[in-house]
């Protein structure tokens, strides 16, 4: 991971970031080594994909909604990192938690609360059909609406229905023509 920064910035914002060592970016950097180790490259592929992903939704839905950006950003980044990096998706969204705390306690990126905060969104977001605090809330929503943005003809699954109706209405998104199951 040597050079990391100088790589990345050559890459995002057309290389004109002046600051990128930030905790976002401290926190992609510890993550993108666990998901380079992975020896499955499809399982690899699904990683990054999906947190990144979840990740990027987080900062789109945290900002609409007035809520810590950085925090929710850094949340999406963690969220199911235990399920890929274990390659085990047994109680999941627990164990998930017990990761993240670990690893934020290991780079001292955040305060006891901003832990808290994430663990606890981390700890909730399979709980779909429970509605927890706005934070939790946001990284739930995020999951759901990675899940239809990676490709919208995919049907939705049973479980994300609700929530991705009441997305799609929040942010004025009138659903794609060949999505059956909003017609
Ligand atoms: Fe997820």
């Amino acid at each position: 991971m040597e050079n990391y920064f100088e790589k990345i910035k050559k890459y995002l914002h057309n290389g004109h970031a002046k600051e990128m060592d930030n905790r976002i970016e401290r926190l992609r950097m510890y993550i993108d080594e666990i998901l380079l180790d992975m020896k499955d490259t499809q399982e690899r592929r699904c990683g990054y994909l999906h947190l990144y992903g979840v990740s990027q939704t987080c900062a789109f839905i945290a900002l609409k909604r007035n809520q810590d950006v950085e925090l929710a950003t850094m949340a999406g980044m963690l969220h199911d990192l235990h399920s890929y990096k274990t390659q085990n998706t047994d109680k999941h969204a627990e164990q998930g938690a017990v990761l993240a705390r670990q690893i934020l306690e290991e780079l001292s990126l955040t305060n006891e609360n901003e832990t808290d905060l994430i663990c606890s969104a981390i700890r909730n977001h399979s709980s779909k059909a429970i509605v927890h605090s706005a934070f939790d809330e946001v990284l739930k929503d995020a999951d759901v609406l990675q899940h239809y943005v990676y490709n919208p003809l995919f049907p939705v699954m049973e479980h994300e229905k609700n929530r991705l109706q009441n997305l799609l209405t929040e942010f004025g998104i009138k659903p794609h023509q060949n999505d059956y199951e909003y017609r």
